[in-house]
């Protein structure tokens, strides 16, 4: 046998990475996968993982990629799950299937293995994906079969000269980032009634030691995509780490909720999403400014359909792409510039402009009465506007 692990380097994946060797006799190439995880050394993974025995090891930068065929998509229909989660965890897991996909088949491997527990929504995302994809890979996920707790790994690790790294691998939550968000789990945010401590915060600042000046920012969109940071064109990547970068300094994009898993769980989820914040704050201000009355009604009702569907791991399923010709269609027009005001934990727009905006200050006034607009029409208007529900409301005071 040859395994495809896909491998972070952490504590799960390193214990994987030798006990598929031992427990299953079996060749492993690690892949390790850059979505933009801030401040991970490649070069340090790859080694730790030829040092544990894997005959090869990939690491794939694979943020282009990401950005532009996972997140702009997200951007365009405003995606978010349950309260405020963009998504940055549930984008990222169908390209990390993909790729493993890709280099099982480059390496003759047979199988794939991840590192998911039993109890989440990534196990369903990574295997829905390389079952679409590759249904003649088999999938193993040790972690879900092998009864060691946290302790039992470190003892394992120990035992088979496992380096346990210290900086991240001390951080006692369970950590998840890429270039649109992080998340942690576990530990205290176990307990609802824990309000969150300090120490959980790595990316962001906490908003109440934010800089006591606000800054104004803007972002500019060219058919729904975002192409300029402060008038400033740059690449995807940049733009978002630009953007997480200014979200971080002021505080902007924590979330602490409580999430419905596809699996029946509720769990509480704590994310740092500074970048996303500020981009589909932006995004969302901007699409209802050049959308119609008619448009703007309908579209939340998709976008929530699309997040739904890729939060619980049906990317590949055909009715997203049906949902993606719609959101580029509404999105051609999505063109402009909006400022936003970023203030101690805050991110608001405040300023507006767009060639295809459906605004007329001319008409939208209250100084004077303007050539399109006849207030003398309204009385008519607010008549039969009105009619049913004054028919209604008359049969039921009868
Ligand atoms: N609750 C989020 C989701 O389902 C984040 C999951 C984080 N994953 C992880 N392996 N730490 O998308
Ligand atoms: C896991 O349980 O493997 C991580 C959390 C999730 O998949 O939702």
């Amino acid at each position: 046998h040859r395994v495809l692990l896909l491998y972070s380097g952490g504590l799960d994946t390193s214990v994987m990475l030798k006990w598929i060797q031992d427990e299953y006799d079996a060749e492993v190439v690690a892949l390790t996968i850059n979505l933009g995880q801030p401040g991970e050394d490649y070069d340090v993974v790859k080694g730790k993982a030829t040092q544990l025995g894997a005959v090869a090891a990939e690491v794939v930068d694979a943020r282009e990629e990401f950005a532009r065929d996972f997140i702009v998509p997200a951007i365009k229909a405003n995606a978010n799950y349950g309260l405020d989660y963009p998504l940055f965890t549930a984008l990222g897991r169908p390209l990390i299937a993909k790729l493993a996909v890709e280099y099982a088949r480059l390496h003759n491997c047979d199988t794939i293995a991840h590192g998911c527990t039993g109890k989440g929504n990534d196990q369903v995302r990574i295997e829905a994906t390389v079952a679409t994809l590759a249904p003649e890979l088999k999938v193993i996920a040790p972690v879900r079969g092998w009864q060691m707790g946290r302790e039992e790994e470190i003892a394992y690790a120990r035992e088979h000269g496992i380096p346990i790294k210290g900086g991240a691998e001390t951080t006692p939550y369970s950590i998840d980032d890429n270039l649109w968000g992080r998340s942690s789990e576990g530990k205290w945010i176990e307990d609802l009634t824990h309000a969150p401590d300090d120490d959980v915060f790595q990316l962001v600042t906490r908003p109440e030691v934010a800089p006591d000046e606000p800054e104004i920012v803007t972002v500019t969109f060219e058919q729904g995509v975002p192409v300029a940071w402060n008038g400033q064109e740059m690449g995807l990547v940049e733009l978002l780490e630009t953007a997480a970068e200014a979200g971080m300094k002021h505080g902007v994009g924590i979330v602490d909720h409580i999430e419905d898993r596809i699996v029946g769980l509720k769990v509480r989820d704590i994310y740092e999403v500074p970048a996303a914040k500020i981009i589909l704050t932006a995004h969302a201000e901007l699409e209802r400014l050049v959308g119609t009355i008619h448009q703007n009604q309908f579209k939340g009702d998709l976008d929530r359909q699309w997040g739904y569907l890729v939060y619980a791991g049906l990317w590949w399923e055909p009715l997203r792409e049906n949902l993606d010709a719609y959101m580029d269609s509404v999105n051609e027009q999505v063109t402009g510039t909006i400022g936003l005001k970023l203030f101690k934990g805050n991110c608001r727009a405040v300023t507006r402009e767009s060639p295809n905006a459906v605004y007329d200050a001319a008409l939208a006034t209250f100084e004077t009465s303007g050539g399109l607009f006849s207030q003398q029409a309204s009385p008519g208007f607010i008549e039969l506007w009105s009619l049913q529900s004054r028919m209604a409301h008359r049969l039921r005071n009868r």
